[in-house]
């Protein structure tokens, strides 16, 4: 069986890497029910709170990373292109996935302001600031998405349709985990080492106490809007987060390899996950990968 490898630290994406957006589309059929994750209000809570970041938070991305296409190689401008169709696709359908857990009853307004806020700190700041937070985030979405696709208790009975949708974006988060990387290197390959790192490590530790605080509070909001507070949701949630399943706890080691000298999101060759994904992917979709047409 195929398991993920350790490359040399080459410093870039496999040779034989192709990024191919899948046009899927989620949930227009049927009514999602609201507690989709096995009736679970703190593991529905975890993933809505987290879906809520992705409409903005995702078209931020595009624009961070398109900021710098100008003058790219030509394989990196390719790579730009699939990443920003795919990240529209993603932005599309967790829009959708939104709007149904709105239709469940759940009053997403103030996670989704608090997100507008986060993103507003980089108004006014130079391009490769939002560069660099783009490329923290999509290490972190890439983390999450392998320790999702590698382990299926995750979502395991969860309805159906939604574990597909996470999975189906968990596959592409990492298939591009090196786009926004390639791009800030590209950007700054004038700086020396110790500028790259100082500011790549400076914005990955504010994006990190953003990310875990930000995404707690929203899930306890959601959580009391099902009626768990306090001390209940507390021990709920960060036992969720941290302990069983502990996605938060089972990232970590992952999340360290981002500072050390010589890392590039590839170091990691989790490929075998994106070839299990699309073996399981039902067929009519597996035909309709579309390419880059940013
Ligand atoms: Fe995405
Ligand atoms: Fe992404």
């Amino acid at each position: 069986m195929a398991t993920t490898t350790l490359r040399a630290p080459e410093e870039r994406a496999p040779e034989d890497l192709r990024i191919t957006p899948r046009d899927r589309r989620f949930g227009r059929a049927g009514v999602t029910p609201r507690l989709w994750h096995r009736g679970n209000v703190t593991a529905t809570a975890t993933y809505n709170a987290l879906s809520t970041t992705f409409p903005a938070g995702e078209a931020f991305f595009v624009e961070s990373v398109r900021n710098f296409r100008e003058g790219a190689p030509p394989r990196l401008a390719e790579e730009i292109k699939a990443f920003t169709t795919q990240e529209a696709i993603h932005s599309r359908e967790h829009d959708a996935f939104n709007r149904r857990a709105a239709d469940a009853g759940y009053d997403l307004s103030k996670l989704e302001a608090r997100v507008d806020e986060r993103l507003a700190l980089t108004k006014g700041r130079p391009p490769i600031v939002s560069l660099a937070a783009t490329m923290a985030l999509e290490h972190f979405t890439a983390i999450l998405a392998h320790e999702l696709l590698a382990d299926r208790r995750h979502l395991a009975g969860a309805d159906p349709e939604t574990a597909d949708l996470w999975r189906w974006h968990a596959c592409e988060e990492i298939e591009h985990k090196g786009v926004a990387y390639d791009t800030w290197r590209h950007a700054t390959k004038d700086w020396t080492r110790w500028k790259r790192w100082s500011l790549k490590a400076r914005i990955m530790l504010i994006i990190t106490e953003h990310f875990l605080v930000d995404r707690t509070r929203g899930a306890l909001e959601l959580m009391r809007q099902d009626g768990v507070t306090g001390a209940k949701a507390w021990v709920g949630l960060l036992s969720y987060l941290w302990l069983r399943p502990g996605m938060f706890r089972k990232i970590a080691g992952a999340w360290l390899g981002f500072f050390l000298p010589g890392f590039h999101p590839w170091n990691v060759d989790d490929r075998h996950l994106l070839a299990a994904y699309d073996a399981s992917a039902p067929i009519s979709d597996r035909t309709k990968k579309v390419r880059g047409a940013a």
